[in-house]
């Protein structure tokens, strides 16, 4: 098995749609990551490419002190197998490079395997938002603080 972690291109958003449909029956759409690619200097997207397709893929905005994870997923086939980790791994280095001081993100309340996940890596519940997603669902927000070495 081949893998790196990139920047997101224009030629990978067709896979992401559809890996978002897959995962979370829904995605935040084409002209939204093409959008934020062309012209938002804070977004950063990054694909996991497994043998040449995409494997997974981690949507980070980081304006200033702060950054937000705005989306995330593993494809179904390779979960469980640390490609997760890693590119939270990633994720977390490139905020610490970029002197980022707390990142935060919004998960489903029973997502578990997320929030495992999200715990390991030392990010901490901070509060919810009620009936976050369309279905009613509420959101945990978590936050993970970083120390910022001057
Ligand atoms: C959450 C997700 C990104 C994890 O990716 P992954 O590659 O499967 O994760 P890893 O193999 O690196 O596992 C890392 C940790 O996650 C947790 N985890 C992963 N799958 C789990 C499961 N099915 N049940 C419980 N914990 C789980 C564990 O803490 C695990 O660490 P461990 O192996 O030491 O126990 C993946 O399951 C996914 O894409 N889920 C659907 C989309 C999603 O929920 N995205 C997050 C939105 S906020």
């Amino acid at each position: 098995m081949k893998y790196q972690i990139r920047p997101l291109e224009e030629r990978d958003i067709a896979a992401i749609v559809q890996g978002e449909k897959e995962i979370f029956g829904e995605s935040l759409g084409y002209d939204m990551i093409s959008t934020d690619l062309k012209l938002n200097p804070y977004a950063h997207y990054l694909v996991l490419e497994i043998d040449e397709e995409v494997g997974g893929y981690l949507g980070l905005w980081i304006t200033g002190e702060n950054a937000e994870i705005i989306n995330f997923y593993i494809a179904k086939k390779y979960q469980g197998l640390g490609f997760g980790s890693m590119l939270l791994d990633f994720a977390i280095n490139l905020c610490k490079m970029s002197k980022v001081k707390s990142i935060s993100l919004e998960v489903r309340k029973n997502n578990l395997p997320a929030i495992k996940l999200y715990e390991k890596f030392g990010f901490v519940f901070s509060h919810v938002r009620e009936a976050y997603y369309r279905d009613g669902t509420d959101a945990h927000v978590l936050i993970k603080e970083l120390e910022v070495k001057e």
